[in-house]
């Protein structure tokens, strides 16, 4: 049974190539190894998918190429997603800046993407897992099922992350194979840990919730941040991971709308102790600890026995705040996988390989990474949407 298309991956990116491409009457295939489609789809947005952003635009990725992406997010925005998500029915709202998110459950994008390949005629093929292939004028798909032939092919495998539902490496082995160049790969959108030493001595913080600004060389974000049993997490953490390197230090500002210097200079005359007037504007038990670690006895000295300069110091340490993590949760718990095939190899209006013809890739296996909010099942759609009206 030879096949127009065959995309490897039943994931985001795979499955709307695939209904684009059937829309154009292309045979197509999709195979994926495990037992349904589209269960990373599933799992994001803590079930509730975040499907895409309103505020969509190339600033959003980091990718060796940062204009790679702008050709396939100028031919399928967000207004082009959502009106398939209203065609079906489903519910959904902005949760915060742009993010749209199912009302229902992630199970409906699923559903919804199933009926539309479905409309398109394309085929599928389960626990069928790809262990290589080959050009002789065709693809030759090796796969646990026998080998299966196909005039174009498209690679939709994604990244490494979350390996305990079916994320593997076969993408990016099967471009080496064919001779791409491959960008460094890291985990991104994940929990930093802490060295031993800072663990030891931020352990106690750990449960706590700060709204901070967080900031690496150029990047800041601001938002939740937790600090967890081995490091730090939330939202604003898991963004700036997108921009860090091992061996970089994070700037936390833990007191993004209250000027430091200022608080000072208005409790100057005070009785009040230092930490009792921080703990106005942050959880008291942060405060403790951050002073017990940075100011020792000083903390609890009253404000009037201070000199200005010993504030203005305790201001500025306390706005930026220095720390250099260990390393990272890793694949486990990264939501994705920063680096991928270099965009160089690709066209960016095709995704088809400069020197491999017929052999397209999509999605997250691609070296453009979205940052949280919707923008990396974004990518999928419109990587997606690219690949299928040109295989
Ligand atoms: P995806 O990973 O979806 O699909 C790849 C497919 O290839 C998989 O189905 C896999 O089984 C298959 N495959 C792999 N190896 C194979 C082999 N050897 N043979 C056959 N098949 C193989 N993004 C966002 O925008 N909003 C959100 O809310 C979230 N939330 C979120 C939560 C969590 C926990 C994670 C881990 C990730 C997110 N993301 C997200 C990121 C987003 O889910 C991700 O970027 C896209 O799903 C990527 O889509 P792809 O189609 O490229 O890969």
């Amino acid at each position: 049974m030879k096949k127009d298309v065959i995309i490897i991956g039943a994931g985001a990116a795979g499955l709307m190539c695939a209904l684009t491409a059937g829309k154009r009457n292309r045979s197509v295939l999709v195979i994926d190894h495990a037992e349904k489609i589209g269960k990373k789809i599933g799992i994001s947005g803590g079930g509730r998918c975040n499907f895409t952003n309103l505020k969509v635009s190339h600033e959003n990725y980091e990718s060796h190429n940062p204009h790679f992406c702008k050709s396939a997010l100028a031919r399928f925005g967000p207004q082009d997603f959502i009106a398939m998500v209203e065609k079906h029915g489903i519910a959904y709202y902005e949760k915060e800046a742009g993010q749209l998110f199912c009302k229902g459950s992630s199970i409906e994008i699923i559903e919804m993407l199933r009926k539309e390949c479905d409309a398109a005629g394309v085929d599928f093929r389960l626990h069928c897992r790809v262990e290589g292939a080959e050009k002789r004028g065709h693809f030759y798909v090796s796969t646990n099922q026998g080998v299966l032939e196909s005039a174009s092919m498209v690679i939709a495998t994604g990244g490494l992350s979350y390996p305990k539902i079916g994320a593997t490496d076969i993408g990016h082995r099967l471009a080496r194979h064919f001779g791409l160049a491959i960008t460094p790969l890291q985990p991104a959108l994940v929990p930093f840990t802490f060295h031993q030493k800072d663990l030891h001595a931020l352990k106690e913080l750990s449960g706590i919730t700060i709204d901070a600004e967080v900031s690496c060389g150029k990047r800041r974000f601001r938002g939740n941040i937790l600090f967890t049993h081995r490091g730090l997490s939330g939202p604003a953490v898991l963004q700036i991971s997108l921009y860090w390197n091992p061996g970089e230090r994070i700037v936390i500002n833990p007191l993004p709308d209250v000027d430091a210097h200022e608080l000072f200079a208005e409790k100057r005359r005070s009785r009040a102790e230092l930490h009792n007037v921080l703990s106005g504007h942050l959880p008291r038990r942060f405060v403790e600890k951050w002073c017990e670690l940075f100011l020792q006895q000083e903390a609890v000295k009253p404000m009037h026995q201070y000199t200005d300069k010993a504030l203005n110091d305790i201001a500025r340490k306390l706005h930026h705040w220095e720390i250099t993590p260990g390393g990272t949760e890793g694949y486990v718990t990264a939501e994705v996988t920063r680096g991928g095939i270099d965009t160089n190899e690709l066209s960016s209006k095709t995704m088809e390989s400069k020197n491999v013809p017929g052999l397209f890739f999509a999605g997250e296996v691609i070296d453009v990474t979205g940052q949280l909010g919707g923008y990396n099942l974004h990518w999928a759609w419109a990587s997606g949407y690219a690949a299928g009206r040109y295989v």
